[in-house]
């Protein structure tokens, strides 16, 4: 008979104060791939379609709660640490008793969603289950006792653990699925009789085999994904695993890239085929990369979309952006946000646009400012132009037609509007409207000093 999945309700303990971060930042929102921890861990859980999601929290209060959103959110205060046990306690009020209770740690965010998974198919009215891993270096865990069977008769922290208790490897990981109804009889229970005087989650493993409850274990695969973060070394082993998870990711699905070392990928990122990436590249995600992409040494994109075909070269930063395909944008452009670039835009060294739209085929090849602009398709923008968008206190728009040549050195006065066709000679400020199709220039005429000297030294 299968059996009937009952409503989930997540807890994640998210109330400790982290002191070996030595921050002023609480520890679940520490960042990790520039998200808090907390959100990493969220993430995982909201996968699973949970019916409702519980974050006890306790230092940082009002700090946590503005940091991470979801949908079917509670939050539950845990104003004293008392306790994995009495953290999970101050969360039951809000839990009906037919919910599977799945426990997590804010503070250990690569868990994935599958072993996740696995996890709560071995949970049911009569079994918990119980995630545990092999460690080497088993210092700091709870350890799991088991009897010649092979049962889980208990966990014993690293404080009360004997000597013989010592050696054992595997370890608790704090990830566990149980009954709601069994978990509220047990926490009832618990007494804080052990060397922190602690109401410890863990003593409801011997609670449920003394009930006849099966503990059934499940031995995590890697035990990476089961790491904290306590401090900021480990925060940054943290980071490298993430880093590399995600980097070899990529590479599966056929990216190219230079040295997975020296890859950054943050939240979601997709790409098309044949995508090359460069040394020292950060994508942020949603970032997504059509066929061809080549992304070089340097750069940083956040949020953007790049059709194929496109080069970004050296050292450019790219942020809430559309690049359209068969671009060539850098080395050192600024793409900042808002921006949608059409196809075959070349955007070059030291330029700078923002909030702009920039049509067809049109230049714009070096150290120019294009901010607040309309530009059409085939306009050529010449070195050193810039658009005047900001009079001190408001921000004013610049359009320019197609096929325009605006001169190098040319002042945009904005509001400004530049006719199809029309051409602006060198180093002119303009503030007025310019006709399409006809030349355009404002320019002190230039004079020659017939009988000058230059002055000697004295
Ligand atoms: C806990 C487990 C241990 C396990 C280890 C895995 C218990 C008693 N021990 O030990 O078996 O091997 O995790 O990392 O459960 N928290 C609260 N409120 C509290 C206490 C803790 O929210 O009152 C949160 C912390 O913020 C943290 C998590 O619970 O996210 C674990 O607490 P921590 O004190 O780090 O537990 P450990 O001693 O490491
Ligand atoms: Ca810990």
């Amino acid at each position: 008979m299968p059996k009937k999945t009952q409503p989930l309700s997540v807890v994640i303990l998210a109330a400790g104060q982290g002191k070996r971060m030595k921050s002023d930042l609480p520890k679940v929102l520490q960042p990790l791939a520039g998200h808090p921890l907390l959100a990493h861990v969220l993430g995982a859980a909201t996968a699973l379609n949970p019916a409702l999601v519980h974050i006890v929290y306790g230092h940082g209060g009002e700090q946590v709660r503005l940091a991470v959103r979801a949908e079917n959110l509670r939050w539950v205060q845990q104003a004293q640490q008392h306790g994995t046990g009495h953290a999970v306690q101050c969360a039951l009020p809000g839990i009906p008793d037919d919910h599977t209770v799945l426990v997590l740690y804010g503070d250990v965010p690569l868990i994935r969603t599958d072993t996740l998974r696995a996890l709560l198919v071995l949970t049911g009215p009569k079994s918990m289950a119980l995630l545990t891993a092999k460690f080497d270096a088993p210092e700091g865990y709870g350890r799991i006792v088991r009897n010649a069977k092979g049962q889980v008769l208990r966990i014993v922290e690293q404080r009360d653990c004997s000597a013989r208790e010592l050696k054992i490897r595997e370890c608790n990981t704090g990830v566990l699925a149980v009954n709601a109804k069994l978990l509220k009889r047990w926490l009832g229970k618990l007494k804080p009789a052990n060397a922190q005087r602690e109401y410890y989650l863990t003593d409801i493993i011997a609670m449920a085999v003394k009930d006849k409850v099966s503990v059934a274990p499940l031995v995590a695969s890697t035990a990476i994904e089961l790491l904290g973060a306590n401090d900021k070394l480990q925060l940054a082993t943290l980071e490298a695993e993430y880093r590399r998870a995600r980097a070899h990711e990529l590479m599966r699905a056929g990216v190219t890239v230079i040295d997975p070392a020296r890859l950054d990928v943050r939240g979601s990122v997709s790409c098309g085929r044949d995508v090359v990436l460069d040394v020292n590249v950060v994508l942020e995600g949603p970032v997504q990369l059509g066929d061809g992409v080549r992304i070089d040494a340097n750069c940083v994109l956040s949020q953007v979309q790049v059709g194929s075909g496109t080069h970004i070269k050296p050292n450019c930063v790219i942020e809430r952006a559309q690049i359209g395909s068969d671009c060539e944008i850098g080395p050192f452009s600024r793409i900042r946000p808002e921006t949608t670039l059409h196809d075959g835009v070349h955007i070059g060294n030291f330029v700078e646009v923002k909030k702009s739209e920039v049509g067809e085929g049109s230049k714009a090849n070096h150290l120019a400012y294009i901010g607040d602009t309309t530009v059409g398709s085939r306009v050529n923008i010449g070195a050193g132009s810039v658009t005047c968008n900001y009079d001190g206190v408001n921000k004013w728009r610049t359009e320019i037609g197609d096929g325009v040549f605006i001169g190098s050195g040319t002042m945009l006065v904005a509001p400004v509007k530049i006719g199809d066709g029309a051409t602006i000679g060198a180093g002119s400020t303009i503030s007025k409207d310019a006709p399409p199709g006809k030349l355009t220039l404002e320019r002190s005429s230039q004079k020659t000093v017939e009988h000058w000297q230059r002055p000697v030294k004295k």
